[in-house]
C-alpha cells in the first residue's frame, strides 16, 4: 500500500531534489502566472511550493486549474530546484518545489467564510467557523503551545513524585466566590449536581486519603461575568500536598514553570520569585497582581496635606483616609479625552473626582493648584520628584478606594502610553499575606477573600474569637506575571473545630455546615493531615507564553463573552420530553 503522504510540508529540503515525494494538504495560495499554476499547499508543519506547469503535464495541470483555497489535495511527484533567483529564504522550504505527476483531489472546501491570512476583526464569525479558523498559522502555534506546557507539567509534578487524579465533574458545589452551573438530576428529581468550580474539596479530602502529593489538570466551570482573562469553563493545573509549608509550595511553583517555560520557551526564568505582601503590593501600586515592569508607583501624602486648605484633601484624611498620587512622566500632553476617560475610571472604583496636575513649560497646570500653599508644593515636587512633562493623578479617601483608583490608572496610563509594548521582560511575584476575610456590605456578612478552607495565619488565630475578622490575614498566596493573577493557593485548616468556627465567622448555621460540608467535617475528625496547595490557572499562563492578550485565543473551543458557544449554538433549547423526565417546568410567562 502507497503512504497518503511521504514528507510534511515543511521537510523536503535542497538535498532532497532529485527524488519522489506525496504531500497532502490544504491549498494555502493558488497563482496562475500565464498558465503555470504555483501552489502553496499547507499542513499543520508548513507550506511547500507546487507547480504544476501545462508543457510537462498538461492533464495534472488542467486539473490544477480548478483548484481553490483550502481544498484539500494530495499530489505526487519530482522534488525540483527552485529556478535561480526564485528562492523563497523565508521559507524553510524555499529552496525547491514539487512538480507533481499526479494530483488527487480529496475534498473540496466551498464558499470560506473569511480569509485565513486577513485580519479580522469579527471574532463572532471566527468564533462560529473556529474549525476553521483554528487553522491560522498563530492560532494552530497556540494549540501547540499548550500541549507542550501540559506535557512539561506533566513530567514535572510526576518527577517530585505527585500523583495525577481526576475528580468527578458532576459534584457538589464548593464556594470559590463565583455563581455554581448546576445540572439536574433525573434520578432524584428536583435535586442538582453542582460543575465545579474547583476540585478545591476533592483535593483536600485526597489528602485525608493519605495521597500526600496530588495533581490534576483540571476542567473548572464558574458562572460569573466574563472578561479577557475569564471563561465560564477554563482549566487549572490544581495541586494539593500533605505536610508543607508555604516556602515548598513556591519552591515547587517555581521549579514547575521554570520546566513550562524551558519546554515551552527555551527561556530560564529568575528563581527564587521576589515576594511581597498584600498590603504593600496595594499600597504600592495598587493591585493585589501588580505589573511590575514600569514605575508610576503610589506615593503617600498624608503628612503633606494634614493641614491642607483644600478640603477635599483635607477631609480625606480627617475621616481617616489616604491622599496618595502617581506621577506619569511624559504625560502632561494629556488630552481633553483622556482625562474624561481616566476620571470616569476613577468614578467607577469609587472616587468622587480625579484631581490632576500638570507641568508644561516649568508651569503647574490645574485647576487645585491656587489651594496648595508653598511649603505643600516644595514637598510634592520631592516626594513626587516632579520635572518638566509630568503629570500627577492625587485620589483622597478611604485607603482600599484611593489604592484602587490610582491602580487603574496606572496600568490605563501605562497602556495609552504603550509603556509594556514589546517587551520580553517576565516578572514573576508572589504575593502573600491577603486578608482572610472581607466584609459585603449588600449580603451584610463576611465573606472569605480566598474561599472558607483557608488557614488563618497563625499570629492572627486570637483575633478569630475576638471577631476581629477585618484584621485577620491569610496563609494564602497568589502568583503573579506581569500583572496577570496566574495562580493562587493557601494552607487549609486541617482541624474540624477550627473549620467550624470559620464557617461560623462566615454566617454559615451549625445546619447548613452539616448538609454542606458534613462530609469534609467529618473526614477532618479521621486524621486529617496538615494540608496546603495551589491551582494555576492554565489558560492565562498559556496566554502570556504565547503573547496574547485573551485567554479564547489559547482555547480551542471558546465560549464568546457571552458565555456563548457560537458554533454549535450552545446554550441551546432541549425538548419537553428532556425536562419532564427532570422534573422541571420553564418560568417562560415573565411575571408581571
Ligand atoms: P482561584 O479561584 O484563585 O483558586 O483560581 C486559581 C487560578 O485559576 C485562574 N482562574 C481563571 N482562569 C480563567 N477563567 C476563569 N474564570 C478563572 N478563574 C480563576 C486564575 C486563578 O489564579 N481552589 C483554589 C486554589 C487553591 O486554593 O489551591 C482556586 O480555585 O489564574
Ligand atoms: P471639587 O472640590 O469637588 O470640585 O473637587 C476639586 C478637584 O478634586 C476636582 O478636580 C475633582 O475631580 C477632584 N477630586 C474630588 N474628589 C477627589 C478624590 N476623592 N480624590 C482625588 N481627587 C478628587
Amino acid at each position: 500500500m502507497t503512504m497518503y503522504r511521504t514528507h510534511h510540508c515543511n521537510e523536503l529540503r535542497r538535498a532532497d531534489v532529485g527524488g519522489n515525494a506525496t504531500l497532502a494538504g490544504w491549498v494555502h495560495v493558488r497563482r496562475d502566472h500565464g498558465g503555470v499554476i504555483f501552489i502553496d499547499l499547507r499542513d499543520r508543519e508548513g507550506l511547500t511550493q507546487v507547480v504544476f506547469r501545462p508543457e510537462e503535464n498538461a492533464a495534472v495541470a488542467t486539473a490544477a486549474h480548478g483548484l481553490r483555497g483550502e481544498d484539500v489535495i494530495q499530489v505526487s511527484g519530482r522534488v525540483a530546484p527552485r529556478l535561480p533567483g526564485t528562492e523563497n529564504p523565508k521559507l524553510a522550504t524555499g529552496d525547491i518545489e514539487l512538480v507533481p505527476d499526479s494530483l488527487t483531489i480529496l475534498n473540496r472546501a466551498e464558499n470560506l467564510p473569511f480569509q485565513l491570512d486577513a485580519e479580522i476583526s469579527n471574532e463572532d464569525l471566527e468564533l462560529t467557523y473556529r474549525y476553521y479558523d483554528l487553522r491560522r498559522p498563530r492560532l494552530s502555534r497556540n494549540l501547540r503551545m499548550r500541549h507542550r506546557v501540559t506535557q512539561a507539567t506533566r513530567a514535572y509534578l510526576d518527577e517530585q513524585g505527585f500523583l495525577e487524579i481526576e475528580t468527578p465533574v458532576l459534584s457538589k458545589s464548593t464556594p470559590e466566590g463565583a455563581r455554581d452551573f448546576l445540572v439536574p438530576s433525573r434520578l432524584a428529581p428536583g435535586k442538582f449536581y453542582a460543575l465545579p468550580q474547583a476540585p478545591q474539596q476533592y483535593k483536600q479530602l485526597l489528602m485525608v486519603a493519605g495521597v500526600e502529593k496530588y495533581f490534576q489538570i483540571a476542567k473548572c466551570f464558574r458562572d460569573e461575568d466574563l472578561r479577557a482573562d475569564r471563561q465560564p469553563e477554563f482549566t487549572q493545573i490544581d495541586i494539593e500536598a500533605s505536610f508543607v509549608r508555604p516556602d515548598d509550595i513556591y519552591a515547587l511553583t517555581e521549579g514547575m514553570l521554570s520546566a513550562i517555560f524551558k519546554a515551552a520557551r527555551g527561556v530560564e526564568i529568575p528563581m527564587p520569585f521576589p515576594r511581597m505582601t498584600y498590603r504593600e503590593a496595594v499600597g504600592t501600586f495598587g493591585s493585589d497582581k501588580p505589573d511590575r515592569r514600569f514605575g508610576m508607583k503610589l506615593v503617600d501624602l498624608d503628612d503633606v496635606f494634614r493641614a491642607s486648605q483644600f478640603k477635599v484633601f483635607r477631609s480625606a484624611l480627617d475621616d481617616g483616609g489616604v491622599v496618595k498620587a502617581i506621577n506619569a512622566a511624559n504625560f502632561s500632553g494629556i488630552t481633553i479625552g483622556q482625562v474624561d476617560e481616566l476620571t470616569a475610571i476613577a468614578k467607577t472604583f469609587g472616587a468622587k473626582g480625579l484631581a490632576f496636575i500638570k507641568i508644561e513649560n516649568g508651569e503647574w497646570k490645574s485647576p487645585i493648584v491656587k489651594f496648595f500653599s508653598d511649603g505643600e508644593k516644595v514637598a510634592l515636587t520631592s516626594k513626587l520628584s516632579l520635572g518638566e512633562g509630568d503629570c500627577v493623578f492625587f485620589a483622597a479617601g478611604k485607603w482600599e478606594i484611593a489604592t484602587e483608583v490610582l491602580g487603574r490608572i496606572r496600568l490605563r496610563v501605562a497602556e495609552i502610553q504603550k509603556l509594556t509594548a514589546g517587551s520580553e521582560q517576565l516578572d514573576f511575584l508572589w504575593v502573600t499575606d491577603f486578608p482572610l476575610l472581607q466584609f459585603s456590605v449588600p449580603e451584610s456578612k463576611w465573606n472569605a477573600v480566598h474561599h472558607p478552607f483557608t488557614r488563618p495565619k497563625a499570629e492572627d488565630l486570637p483575633l478569630l474569637d475576638e471577631k476581629r475578622f477585618g484584621e485577620m490575614r491569610a496563609e494564602a498566596y497568589d502568583v503573579v506575571l506581569n500583572g496577570v493573577e496566574i495562580g493562587g493557593g493557601s494552607i487549609r485548616i486541617h482541624e474540624p473545630a477550627l473549620q467550624s468556627k470559620m464557617f461560623d465567622a462566615l454566617g454559615i448555621t451549625a445546619e447548613e455546615q452539616q448538609a454542606q460540608f458534613g462530609h469534609l467535617l467529618r473526614a477532618f475528625r479521621l486524621g486529617a493531615p496538615p494540608h496546603g496547595g495551589i491551582a494555576l490557572g492554565l489558560d492565562r499562563l498559556v496566554m502570556l507564553i504565547c503573547g496574547e492578550s485573551s485567554i479564547r485565543d489559547v482555547m480551542a473551543f471558546p465560549k464568546n463573552n457571552r458565555g456563548v458557544d457560537l458554533m454549535s449554538q450552545s446554550p441551546a433549547p432541549v425538548d419537553q420530553r428532556q425536562l419532564r423526565e427532570l422534573g422541571i417546568k420553564l418560568a417562560t410567562d415573565k411575571p408581571a
